[in-house]
């Protein structure tokens, strides 16, 4: 059958979701591969959650604590995840993250440096050494700089600010993608032999975060929605350290380099709270902890008038702020009228990153779906219950690398599907349908509703009444979907993708708060005041799949790592005890 409609088919090999820096990383290797490689990106090219991350790359290079190893970053990435971490993964990542590193140095990134010119580290949180390889407080934009610069150099053809809406799959193997471009209008089918999703993460399910407007965890969703298993969905991490004044800034990061410099942490009466919490770690404990003291202090009334904590680096001086920080520096300048080198900075706890995922196979990033890849953020596995600062970077490129190559490697043995023209035409009818609805509900109420049910109800500690009412919110919600639109066509609509998106989010909100019910226990960036210890019996991932249209949840108990690596990792938690 003809399609009813117009649209342009784009055919590759290796089909890449996302083009932030593990999407990138993977279209290096895919096109190294030798494979036709395209990107297609819902923002500008250049513009992901990548530079977030700024504080550094976490790779045990030993430069400046030359007792480090892959050995210790094993032990703290798998111990801070509180033991559900898929294990092989976190071999792979300790043990290849040095070599990503140099690799990226190579490509053209310009890091820090030593005195005698080595790649320069910093500490952060819960890592024993130093170990945080850095450009200031730009390490993420530098990132993306030289990924973005590799891959232009490549035959990669990019479509930026093209929205994917499906991945259409059959007989359980991926064939391609449906979706549109926002700026001509026009949709767009993507035939391919293998897709990779690197969407990144959900932080805009939240009111408060440090993400853009695009992380509302859409790979996630369309990945789900073709049979990919998704893990750990209860996992979010707070970031210790957010921006709180003015309102129109609240939330937007505030590197872990600023304490990783020296910064501390005092609340309104100007104690140093952290000695009391955690006196050998103190302002670089682990995220989660750090986050749910700053809560504390917060919550018990010693925060600011903004409900904020003070974070302090004036002691460090001008030059040296200028020198390690000097984004913050402008950032509280220009944002919030504050000389972080004179005052004193307002700082509260704000979503930054979701451990949870798509799962994925520990060495090539395949899902369960055949042809499907994940890498970043959207996959899951690395960090387990809690990352730790500066794992993220490193992660986007050992397992954006090994997505590229699992791709390739499958791609050589797969045929190009063609995408049946009644599931096109479906597609493009089910999108346009959402710009003539008669009288439709406007779906940016309802997504600021969903949004304070989950920042109110589903936050840094949770119980399981909060969760209840944030689950009845998402199904009040869900029984509205129907009826959401906007006026106006495909081309320039950003009410026809918070429609696109607002269906996303829901689902990935019911599988995180389903999830955050389930896990009946505290464990990692997850508190339940309900239930405060760690609970053994909970050594296990929560696993979500569609079956025959039903949502099925699965606890798996966590595969234990082989004796080798226990060895390490007991050596790890004497050095933590
Ligand atoms: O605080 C930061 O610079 C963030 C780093 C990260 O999330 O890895």
């Amino acid at each position: 059958m003809a399609s009813n409609h117009e649209y342009s088919k784009v055919e590759s090999d290796v089909l890449i979701i996302g083009a932030g820096g593990a999407g990138l990383r993977a279209a290096i290797e895919a096109s190294e591969n030798k494979k036709s490689v395209v990107i297609v990106s819902k923002s500008i090219l250049g513009k992901a959650h990548t530079v977030m991350a700024e504080g550094g790359m976490a790779a045990s290079l030993g430069n400046v604590d030359k007792q480090d190893s892959w050995k210790v970053h094993f032990a703290d990435t798998y111990i801070e995840g509180v033991y559900i971490n898929n294990w092989k993964m976190v071999e792979i990542f300790s043990k290849e993250a040095a070599d990503r590193v140099y690799e990226l140095e190579r490509f053209g990134a310009l890091f820090d440096r030593t005195a005698d010119g080595k790649i320069l580290q910093r500490a952060f949180g819960a890592h024993t050494y130093r170990r945080l390889c850095h450009v200031g407080d730009k390490t993420g934009l530098e990132l993306i700089r030289t990924l973005e610069d590799k891959v232009l150099h490549t035959d990669t053809r990019i479509l930026d600010e093209v929205v994917v809406t499906k991945i259409v799959t059959e007989d359980g193997k991926v064939k391609g993608a449906i979706g549109f471009s926002m700026r001509e209008g026009r949709f767009y089918v993507f035939q391919c032999k293998a897709l990779i999703i690197a969407t990144g993460g959900l932080g805009r399910l939240f009111k408060v975060t440090s993400n853009s407007w695009e992380s509302t965890g859409d790979g996630l969703a369309i990945a789900f929605r073709a049979g990919a298993e998704l893990r750990d969905m209860e996992m979010v991490q707070f970031h210790p350290t957010g921006m709180v004044w003015p309102p129109s800034v609240r939330g937007l990061l505030v590197t872990e380099g600023v304490r990783g410099e020296g910064g501390i942490l005092l609340n309104k009466e100007g104690e140093r709270f952290m000695l009391r919490y955690s006196p050998k770690k103190k302002e670089l404990d682990a995220r989660d902890v750090v986050a749910r003291c700053i809560y504390r202090e917060i919550t018990e009334g010693r925060g600011t008038e903004h409900g904020a904590v003070y974070l302090d680096i004036t002691h460090k001086g001008y030059k040296f702020i200028m020198d390690k920080l000097p984004s913050m520096y402008n950032q509280f300048k220009d944002f919030a009228g504050v000389d972080i080198s004179k005052e004193k900075m307002e700082v509260a706890p704000t979503v930054h990153y979701h451990m949870g995922g798509i799962k994925v196979e520990p060495e090539t990033e395949a899902t369960n779906v055949s042809g499907l890849f994940a890498a970043g953020e959207a996959a899951c596995g690395l960090h387990g219950a809690n990352r730790l600062g500066g794992n993220s970077l490193t992660d986007l490129l050992v397992f954006g690398r090994r997505a590229g190559l699992g791709a390739s490697h499958y791609s050589d043995s797969a045929r190009m599907g063609t995408i049946d023209e009644k599931e096109i035409n479906d597609e493009i009818e089910r999108i346009e349908a959402f710009t003539s609805k008669k009288n439709p509900t406007n779906p940016y109420e309802l997504i600021e509703q969903l949004r304070q049910a989950m920042s109110s109800k589903v936050g840094i500690v949770r119980n399981e009444k909060d969760l209840n009412d944030a689950l009845a919110v998402i199904n009040q919600i869900k029984g509205k979907l129907d009826k959401i639109g906007v006026a106006g066509g495909v081309r320039f609509n950003p009410g026809l993708i918070a429609c696109l998106e607002l269906q996303n989010m829901i689902q990935n909100a019911e599988l995180l708060v389903r999830a955050a019910i389930e896990r009946k226990e505290s464990r990692g960036a997850h508190t339940r005041s309900d239930y405060p210890g760690t609970n053994d019996e909970f050594l296990k991932n929560i696993v979500f799949r569609l079956e025959n249209g039903q949502i099925k949840m699965n606890m798996e108990p966590v595969m234990k790592p082989p004796k080798e690596l226990q060895e390490i990792l007991l050596e790890g938690e004497k050095t933590n005890a």
